[in-house]
C-alpha cells in the first residue's frame, strides 16, 4: 500500500527525516530555500501532512488549495504564522512544540538580560575594535543583576522559568503581569508577585517579555510604556516580533530613556530597523533563544510525532485545536 505524502516546509535534522520516512512519502526541503506562500502552496498538492516552522505561514488561501491536508504541524510553541480559526474551520489539526523548549528558552532570556544589563556584547566590540588601552572606573559599569528587581510581562512555562532563575539563582525580587494571574501555589514557586503593567514598568530594573504574539499583544511596548519605564532599565525581548514597537525602542534607545535593550526577535525579521543598528546600547540576536542542538532535536522530534500521531492514530500529541475525525 503507498504511503500517506507529507511535506517538510524548511531544512531539518536528517534523523526527523528517516523517522518521518519510515510512516510516510516524505518531500523535504535540505536545501533549506525560503519558499513564497504561493510555492508552499504548491508544494502541499497531495500531501496530508506538512511540518512548518514559525515562518511558514497557514491561512484560508493554502487551505482551500489543499483540501486533502489533514495536519499541520509547527516546530515551534508559537503558533502566530497559523490562521488558527482557518485551520480549524478547514477541519485541519494544528500542533505545536510546548514543553520540550522551555528550560533552554528560560535560559536564552537569562543570558540576554546578563549579556544587556553586563554590556558584554557592546564592550566586545570596542575590544574587538582594538580600542582597549587602559582600565577606567567607569569603563562598561553596567546595571546590576542579582538583588535587583526582575519584571516578567507573560507569565506562561517560558516566562516562569525565567523568574525561578531570577529570584533562585540571583535572589532578585519578582513582579510579573498575565492575562491572567498564576496560582498561589505557582507564585510561591517562582517567588513571584502579581502586579498591574504599569508598576512593573515603573518598579521593574530588567522588564522580559514572554507574551505570545497576537492583535491583542502588538505593540505591548511602545512610546509610552518606554517612557514608564526607570532611565537605567534594560527590556529583553525573546517573545515576538511586534511585541515591541521596534522604532519606538530605537529611539529611546538612542535618547538614553532606558539604558539598554535585548532583542532576540524582531518586527519584519529577518529586516531589522535599521535604527537598531545604529544604537550601541542594544544586544542583537537572531531570534536563537530555543538554539540548543537537543532543544531544536526535540521540537522536530515532537512536530514529526504529532504527523505520525495523528496521520496513524487519529491523535495528535500537542494539539492546539479539536476537529472532527472523520475527514
Ligand atoms: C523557533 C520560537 O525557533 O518556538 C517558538 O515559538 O520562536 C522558536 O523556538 C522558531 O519559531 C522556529 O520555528
Amino acid at each position: 500500500m503507498k504511503k500517506p505524502s507529507v511535506l517538510v516546509a524548511r531544512a531539518i535534522f536528517p534523523q526527523t527525516l528517516a523517522y518521518l520516512s519510515e510512516h510516510f512519502e516524505v518531500e523535504s526541503n535540505q536545501a533549506d530555500e525560503v519558499w513564497s506562500p504561493l510555492e508552499l502552496t504548491r508544494r502541499l498538492h497531495g500531501k496530508v501532512g506538512v511540518l512548518t516552522t514559525g515562518s511558514d505561514r497557514i491561512d484560508s488561501a493554502l487551505l482551500q488549495a489543499n483540501p486533502q491536508l489533514k495536519i499541520v504541524a509547527n516546530m515551534a510553541v508559537g503558533f502566530n504564522n497559523f490562521d488558527l480559526p482557518a485551520i480549524t474551520a478547514a477541519g485541519v489539526v494544528a500542533s505545536n512544540t510546548p514543553d520540550v523548549l522551555t528550560e533552554s528558552t528560560a535560559d536564552f532570556g537569562f543570558a540576554l538580560l546578563m549579556a544587556t544589563a553586563r554590556r558584554v556584547t557592546e564592550s566586545e566590540h570596542y575590544l574587538r575594535a582594538g580600542k582597549w588601552t587602559k582600565w577606567s572606573y567607569d569603563m562598561f559599569a553596567g546595571a546590576e543583576v542579582h538583588g535587583s528587581t526582575l519584571g516578567i510581562i507573560g507569565m506562561g512555562r517560558i516566562g516562569q522559568g525565567v523568574a525561578r532563575r531570577g529570584a533562585l539563582g540571583f535572589g532578585m525580587k519578582v513582579v510579573y503581569h498575565n492575562r491572567s494571574q498564576l496560582s498561589p501555589q505557582l507564585e510561591a514557586e517562582c517567588k513571584a508577585q502579581y502586579v498591574s503593567k504599569e508598576e512593573l514598568l515603573k518598579t521593574a530594573d530588567h522588564v522580559v517579555l514572554v507574551v505570545p504574539y497576537s492583535a491583542e499583544t502588538h505593540h505591548t511596548i511602545g512610546a509610552q510604556e518606554l517612557g514608564l519605564m526607570k532611565p537605567t532599565a534594560t527590556l529583553i525581548n525573546i517573545a515576538r516580533g511586534g511585541i515591541v514597537d521596534d522604532a519606538a525602542l530605537a529611539k529611546a534607545l538612542a535618547a538614553g530613556q532606558i539604558a539598554a535593550a535585548g532583542l532576540d526577535v524582531f518586527e519584519g525579521e529577518p529586516t531589522l530597523n535599521p535604527e537598531l543598528l545604529k544604537v550601541p546600547n542594544v544586544v542583537l540576536t537572531p531570534h536563537i533563544a530555543s538554539a540548543t542542538t537537543s532543544t531544536r532535536l526535540a521540537m522536530a522530534q515532537l512536530a514529526a510525532e504529532n504527523l505520525v500521531s495523528y496521520l496513524t492514530q487519529g491523535r495528535a500529541l500537542t494539539p492546539l485545536n479539536t476537529v472532527p475525525t472523520d475527514r
